[in-house]
């Protein structure tokens, strides 16, 4: 060495400072500067899975036989049992995935199940936890099943006749602006309507002239009567025909094998849905319930992860109400699929120290559903961003949680919860 000994060991000691230094920047670097998001609270609300049809209208509607569904009227079938399954497979890998259960067998202060008291929802929650958490004695909470529980049935509450009023002109505004004279056009020759019932004996003919009437009863839901009713309790029955796994040919009597013949009546059945459920009255109303459950959840965090089974109305009714903004999901034939799940987290991001919501719409799309496919983190079902209104999302979809809060609380203090 050429250097004397005390430069030498300055040196020596600006060398070992420097590495030091590095190692401590890589530390501080990978720990930290690189955010790390830490899933800490779920809410799941689930619309039941595939179910027979509803309506016991069907055979006014046609001279052509329906196809046999072998549970009774609007049970959950064995099918649907078996693709709420896999949606229970692939929510308990991801949970575990993302740390938030501890134990195999959940606590309910961890995961905490709430149903809706009749046979779809309970079957539907049932069938999910059974294959999200095999073996484990889960209680899936529900009223009392003789009163219909007001978190999940979408009737109306407000008795004056000012709100009467005002809900009726809001749903014949969206009413009066449909068109959808094509798609009543090919229901009716699907149908094969003049030799039906309803033609033949209630001379009722011609849906796109014939009349739909609009009701608002207290204690009931919101009544739509008439051709766009007929449509959407048949297009109902072809859906679940056709995600039951029937033949095409007894799906709509082979008359729905591409996108583009599903496409113009699928119309009728979105317009239906936006009549009855999605007017800012009604929506409000309905949905008050509901959200004032949601809210205390998010705000006083009683579970780590909560699992609410429920219908397409009370999504129709929460969305509207929280204002979502519009989005569409692929492949799918509606806007709140069968079994399909509104998923709101709680991250935490340790470098900003801060908390965010994220909301996505997860579902298994039609072909999911029709071929039953098994899921897992590596074979998901679909997941589509949502967005609040009064939440602005960043580039990844995140939204200051402190913001929701402060949304939710004025959101209940406007509906007067
Ligand atoms: C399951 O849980 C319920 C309620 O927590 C309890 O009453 C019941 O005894 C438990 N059953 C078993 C087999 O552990
Ligand atoms: C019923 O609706 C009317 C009109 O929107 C509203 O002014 C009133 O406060 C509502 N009543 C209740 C109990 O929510
Ligand atoms: C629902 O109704 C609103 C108001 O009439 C309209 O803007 C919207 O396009 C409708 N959506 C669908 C899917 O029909
Ligand atoms: C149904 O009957 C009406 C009146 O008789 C007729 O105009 C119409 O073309 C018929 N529709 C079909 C699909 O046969
Ligand atoms: C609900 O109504 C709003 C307008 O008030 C519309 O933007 C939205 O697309 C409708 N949602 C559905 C699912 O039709
Ligand atoms: C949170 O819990 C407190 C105490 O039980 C209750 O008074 C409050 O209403 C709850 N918050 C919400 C938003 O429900």
């Amino acid at each position: 060495m050429y250097c004397k000994r005390e430069s030498c060991n300055a040196l020596i000691f600006i060398l070992i400072y420097a590495i030091f230094q590095v190692i401590v920047f890589v530390f501080i670097f990978f720990n930290n500067a690189v955010p790390t998001l830490r899933l800490e609270q779920v809410l799941i609300f689930s619309r039941h899975n595939v179910r027979t049809p509803l309506s016991k209208n069907l055979a006014r509607m046609t001279s052509q036989p329906w196809p046999q569904f072998n549970e009774p009227c609007g049970y959950l079938t064995k099918k649907g049992f078996m693709l709420e399954g896999y949606m229970g497979k692939y929510f308990s890998e991801w949970l575990y995935k993302e740390d938030v259960l501890p134990n195999r067998c959940p606590l309910e202060e961890e995961f905490y199940v709430y149903s809706n008291a009749i046979q779809r929802t309970l079957f539907s929650a049932q069938a999910f936890v059974n294959s999200a958490f095999p073996n484990c004695n889960i209680t899936i909470h529900h009223v009392d099943k003789d009163i219909p529980d007001p978190i999940f049935t979408p009737y109306i509450h407000n008795s004056s006749a000012i709100f009467r009023k005002i809900a009726l002109e809001e749903m014949k505004n969206v009413l009066n602006k449909l068109k959808l004279d094509l798609s009543y056009k090919i229901m009716e020759d699907i149908l094969d309507y003049n030799n039906s019932d309803y033609c033949k004996l209630n001379k009722n003919c011609n849906m796109a002239t014939d009349e739909n009437k609009l009701e608002i009863i207290v204690d009931k839901k919101p009544q739509l009567s008439g051709p766009l009713k007929i449509c959407n309790e048949a297009i109902d029955e072809f859906m679940m025909a056709y995600y039951d796994g029937f033949p095409m040919t007894e799906v709509a009597w082979g008359r729905l094998n591409d996108m583009e013949q599903w496409r113009p009546i699928l119309d009728l059945t979105a317009s239906y849905h936006n009549v009855t459920f999605n007017t800012t009255h009604v929506a409000n109303d309905i949905a008050k319930p509901l959200i004032q459950y949601m809210a205390d959840k998010f705000i006083n965090k009683t579970s780590k992860i909560i699992f609410l089974m429920g219908h397409d109305a009370n999504i129709n009714v929460f969305l509207k109400a929280m204002s979502f903004k519009f989005y569409s999901l692929e492949d799918s034939f509606v806007s709140t699929p069968i079994g399909g799940k509104v998923v709101f987290q709680k991250w935490y991001n340790n470098y900003l120290n801060k908390y965010y919501l994220k909301i996505n719409y997860v579902y298994q799309n039609d072909e999911q559903l029709r071929e039953g496919h098994a899921l897992s983190l590596k074979n998901p079902p679909k997941s589509t961003l949502l967005e609040l209104k009064h939440c602005k999302v960043d580039e990844n979809g995140f939204c200051p949680w402190d913001e929701f809060i402060e949304f939710l609380n004025s959101l209940i203090l406007k509906m007067k919860i």
